[in-house]
């Protein structure tokens, strides 16, 4: 298939849809990924048929062999994207082809097949669609979580010759429960996320599961997400475990660590260095290490940091925790920068401010 095709997708709709009111319920304040739409999309593949076997179907367990290559070698990629409930009541899509790019970058790094591109926004379309009344109004949104996984009934170590592609949505409000207040975050000294030559530019489930006992940590110790430094000098400020990171400096310009292939390549940091260049913003893609980011702290040089995601959109780091101290930034509310940059950012997704770039796609 190239990346044009599409595929037949089969309706089987669920018998047992969440009544109106279990749904208007938990759509009261859904936090994040624990409300679950009604439908999902399963599209199959193997080795001598390619992609097939589409369908739009009930949200509900999935039956694995035991020897199911996902469970043994973690042989599984993801995506996370959302759909918003526009203010003139169309639903729409951000940026959804660099999921389905980055999806697709991901696949060929963990040794998968990859998708369509067309087959991948046919089957979020498709899903936004059958379960638009799950799409928040007001602030919220549907996350929609694609993923892929190795399903060959097979121990032997090498890449599966069968998977199951699954999309599922969930409705969700905002991510950190402190909703907008600045989060903290805790430096861990003792884990890496990601070296060079491996993964840490795919989304790889694996990534997260190594980042889990440092998330742990940090939890432990008060903060909401941990600070990943590199993993060969333990120095240079790389990523959150679920988010990208940026730096304001008091001259108004922005750094953000560059794209060295151990971080996430986020579509939402790419954003916003376009916004922030676009207002005239001086911004650098450049290695910062910890020692600065303490001393700039310090003097004063530097006035606000956040953390960025589809997830999370942009949130304001308030404190850095360590080992070795802690380092406040700001005043305990959000920077001006930062706040500017979200409002607008957020603005161009709820089709409220001009979409200059292009980015938000109506589907319906
Ligand atoms: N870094 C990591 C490790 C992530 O999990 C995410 C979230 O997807 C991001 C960065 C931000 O990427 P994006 O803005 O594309 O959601
Ligand atoms: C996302 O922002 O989509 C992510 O995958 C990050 C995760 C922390 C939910």
């Amino acid at each position: 298939m190239n990346a044009h095709q599409k595929i037949v997708f089969s309706h089987n709709p669920t018998s047992r849809p969440a009544s109106a009111e279990a749904r208007a319920e938990a759509l009261k304040d859904p936090g994040f990924g624990k409300v679950f739409t009604d439908h999902m999309v399963t599209i199959r593949w193997a080795l001598d048929r390619g992609w097939h076997d589409a369908q739009i179907r009930a949200r509900e367990p999935i039956a694995l062999d035991p020897a199911a290559a996902v469970l043994h070698y973690g042989q599984e990629i993801f995506e996370g994207l959302k759909a918003y409930n526009l203010s003139d009541g169309s639903i729409a899509l951000f940026r959804a082809e660099q999921n389905a790019q980055r999806f697709n970058a991901s696949a060929e790094r963990m040794a998968m097949p990859t998708i369509p591109e067309a087959v991948f926004m046919q089957a979020v379309e498709e899903l936004v669609k059958v379960d638009r009344a799950w799409v928040p109004k007001g602030d919220g949104s549907l996350y929609l979580r694609p993923f892929q996984f190795a399903t060959e009934a097979f121990l032997g170590v090498r890449p599966s010759h069968e998977y199951l592609f699954v999309l599922i949505a969930s409705s969700v409000g905002s991510y950190f429960k402190g909703g907008e207040k600045p989060v903290t975050v805790w430096l861990t000294d003792r884990y890496t996320r990601a070296a060079e030559g491996g993964t840490g530019a795919a989304k790889c489930g694996g990534n997260y599961a190594a980042s889990l006992l440092a998330q742990a940590e940090a939890i432990e110790n008060g903060c909401d997400q941990v600070v990943f430094l590199d993993a060969a000098q333990h120095k240079w400020v790389e990523e959150l475990g679920g988010m990208n990171v940026f730096f304001v400096m008091d001259d108004g310009s922005l750094v953000t660590p560059p794209l060295t292939g151990t971080i996430l390549p986020g579509i939402t940091r790419d954003a916003i260095l376009t916004l922030a260049r676009a207002q005239g913003r001086a911004v650098r893609e450049e290695r910062y290490s910890m020692d600065q980011w303490r001393a700039d702290a310090a003097s004063g040089k530097l006035k606000e940091a956040f953390a960025c995601g589809t997830a999370a959109v942009v949130a304001a780091i308030g404190k850095v925790k360590s080992a070795a101290g802690d380092i406040v930034m700001g005043d305990g509310s959000v920077g001006a920068v930062t706040a500017a940059l979200k409002a607008q950012l957020v603005g161009i997704q709820r089709g409220d401010v001009p979409d200059p770039h292009g980015w938000v796609r109506r589907i319906g």
